[in-house]
């Protein structure tokens, strides 16, 4: 995603947001001059604009003030929520809904500069100038920042602040660091920059090359919180192509350290490409999805050290508990297999492992892609109650012909509720007319 117009104004950045965006950060500004503030838009979002790329859920604002307070006086202004205010830091975010439904999330934070106590320790901050600001910041292209004004209520830009000529880099696709300590105050910044280089295919320069490297090997990320660094893994797997990120994580060296015994390889390609190259109507996709994608190969044991080492939610915990059955279940889907065998096979398994298993297997697809489809919500024309009411005694007998008749819906050999009926009476030992 490369810059078209490395000089455009601010101002004409600024008419790239959403009205409704424009309209909220134009009453930001007013009230950011009430406060004897100034705003500024930071981060993500001022590169976001650049790149024309799609708005993020997030708008990051640095005031050079008190934050907390203008979150206050923002939330009462536009019916929004004030949250995760931390008077301490500086900080405090804003929720409020658009027109559309979604949820805008305004992240302030008065301007700091941040000192890392040692490497990977949360970072103690204090008041400084935007400039400032912006140098505590990861990558040059991050740290960019639009002055926010307010004139007769319309939304103004002031200055565009881009002091490490990120708009540059954004142009020759170079993902650069600000200073040499920033991958030892922060190691996670490894994790953001692999995102972000396959995001915009950004490559790092050579110093960055160099950083990364050295922070390899002093093992700095093995200093920061599993849950820091399992936060960023997802982050990734949010991104349109989690694939690109694995392919350059295990480019940089940084793979075995986070994720020990996954590797990139040929095979792990070709089944993310069936998932990107699925046509519509096809198994969707999704974080989790992807998740299982590219820990596929990885063994029980590999996949038992990650649930260990992450605080996982339950659903990733079961689908990495599915994974090794997978593998034993492809090949005994073979084509002549009768849909009861199918569903035999695969019943065991949520959707999410199944939707793996239709892009990693694709001598499968077929069938599993049939399966979700049309046999795993399929039911049989009679329930529990009706085979009470045909004579069958709760207990396991009425279980087993429940699961007999279903197995015979599926195999087509019982098409209504007159023919479950009779299929009934044939099996069941014990109801009038067997
Ligand atoms: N930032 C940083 N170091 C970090 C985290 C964040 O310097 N470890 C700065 C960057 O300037 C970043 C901004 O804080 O742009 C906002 O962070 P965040 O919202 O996490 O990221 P975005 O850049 O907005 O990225 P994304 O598009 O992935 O949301």
């Amino acid at each position: 995603m490369a810059v078209k117009n490395l000089h455009a104004p601010p101002e004409a950045l600024l008419s790239r947001l959403a009205p409704e965006r424009q309209a909220i950060l134009a009453q930001a500004a007013s009230l950011a001059e009430a406060h004897a503030a100034r705003l500024w838009l930071v981060g993500g979002v001022v590169r976001d604009l650049l790149c024309q790329a799609p708005p993020g859920r997030d708008v990051d604002l640095a005031v050079e003030g008190d934050a907390p307070a203008l979150a206050s006086d923002l939330a009462a202004r536009i019916g929004g929520r004030l949250r995760a205010v931390h008077a301490a830091f500086g900080t405090a975010s804003v929720e409020v809904q658009t027109a559309d439904g979604a949820t805008l999330i305004l992240d302030l934070a008065s301007s700091r500069v941040e000192r890392y106590p040692s490497p990977g320790a949360l970072p103690e901050v204090a008041p400084a100038p935007i400039e400032d600001d912006l140098y505590r910041r990861d990558f040059s292209v991050n740290a960019l920042a639009i002055e926010l004004r307010a004139v007769d209520g319309q939304l103004r830009a002031g200055r565009l602040l881009d002091p490490f000529g990120g708009r540059a880099d954004l142009v020759t696709g170079r993902l650069r660091l600000l200073h040499e300590k920033s991958l030892r105050d922060d190691p996670t910044r490894m994790l953001r920059g692999v995102r972000l280089a396959a995001r915009l295919a950004l490559r790092p320069d050579p110093a960055a090359a160099a950083q990364i490297q050295a922070a390899l090997e002093a093992g700095y990320l093995s200093l920061v919180s599993h849950e820091r660094v399992l936060t960023e893994l997802c982050l990734s797997l949010e991104e349109p192509r989690p694939d690109e990120t694995l392919r350059l994580a295990d480019a940089w060296g940084l793979t075995s350290q986070v994720i020990p015994g996954l590797a990139w390889s040929e095979a792990l390609a070709a089944r993310c490409e069936r998932l990107l190259l699925a046509p519509g109507g096809a198994p969707a996709g999704g974080p989790l999805v992807w998740a299982g994608l590219l820990l596929y190969d990885l063994d029980a044991e590999g996949l038992a050290a990650i649930a260990a080492r992450y605080p996982l939610p339950t659903e990733a915990t079961d689908l990495l508990r599915q994974l090794p059955g997978l593998h034993a279940v492809a090949p005994l889907l073979t084509p002549g297999l009768p849909n009861s065998g199918v569903d035999r096979l695969l019943r065991p398994f949520s959707v999410t492992a199944l939707t793996v298993l239709h892009y990693a297997e694709p001598a499968a697809a077929a069938t599993t892609s049939r399966y979700l489809r049309e046999l795993r919500t399929m039911r049989a024309p009679l329930n529990g109650n009706d085979l009470r009411r045909l004579g069958i005694a709760p207990g396991p007998l009425l279980g087993q012909t429940l699961e007999a008749l279903r197995a015979a819906t599926l195999d087509g050999e019982v098409k209504s509720r007159e023919e479950a009926e009779a299929w009934v009476r044939r099996h069941a030992p014990g109801t009038p007319g067997s």
